[in-house]
C-alpha cells in the first residue's frame, strides 16, 4: 500500500467552525476513500510526541497546546500518489499563501489554525496512521 496511503487530521479550528462535513466532501470529491477516521481529543503529551519533529521550532510549544484544546478528526486516506495529491489539495501551511481551490485557502484562518494536517511522505503517512490507528492493516 506505500505510495497510495495518507494520513490526516481534520484540526480543532475547523471542527469548532463546522466545516467539518464540507472538508470531507472535497476530500472525496478529489479521489480519496476514506479507509479509517475516529474523532478524537488528544492530550498535551500526545499532540508532544505526533509533532515531535518540530520540538526545536518556536512554535511547537503553542502548536501543541492548540491541538489538544479541544477534539480531533484523524482520517486515513487512500488514493495512488496519495501523499502528494493529499498536500496538493490542502495547499501551502499559511493560508494566506494556499492556492486558490485548496482546503486550507478555503476554510483556514491562520498559520495555526489552518484547518487540516497532511502527511509530508509515505514513511511519515505510515507512521502517524500507526499513531491513531495501531490495528489498521494497510
Ligand atoms: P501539517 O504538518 O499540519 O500538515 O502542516 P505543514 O506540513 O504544512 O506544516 P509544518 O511545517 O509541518 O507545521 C506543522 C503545523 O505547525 C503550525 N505552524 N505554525 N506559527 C508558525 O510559524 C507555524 N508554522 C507552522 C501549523 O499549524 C502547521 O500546520
Ligand atoms: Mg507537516
Amino acid at each position: 500500500m506505500t505510495g497510495s496511503v495518507t494520513f490526516s487530521m481534520i484540526k480543532p479550528d475547523a471542527i469548532q467552525d463546522g466545516q467539518v462535513g464540507q472538508i470531507i466532501a472535497m476530500i472525496e470529491a478529489r479521489g480519496f476513500c476514506l479507509k479509517a477516521l475516529e474523532l478524537t481529543q488528544l492530550t498535551l503529551a500526545r499532540a508532544g510526541q505526533f509533532y515531535a519533529m518540530h520540538k526545536e521550532r518556536p512554535f511547537y510549544e503553542q502548536l501543541c497546546k492548540y491541538m489538544a484544546s479541544s477534539p480531533i478528526i484523524a482520517m486515513v486516506l487512500t488514493k495512488p500518489n496519495a501523499v502528494a495529491d493529499f498536500r496538493a489539495l490542502i495547499g501551502a501551511t499559511d493560508p494566506a499563501e494556499a492556492a486558490p481551490g485548496t482546503i486550507r485557502k478555503r476554510f483556514g484562518k491562520s498559520i495555526e489554525g489552518n484547518a487540516i494536517h497532511g502527511s509530508d511522505a509515505d514513511e511519515t503517512a505510515l507512521i502517524e496512521t500507526r499513531f491513531f490507528f495501531p490495528k489498521l492493516s494497510l
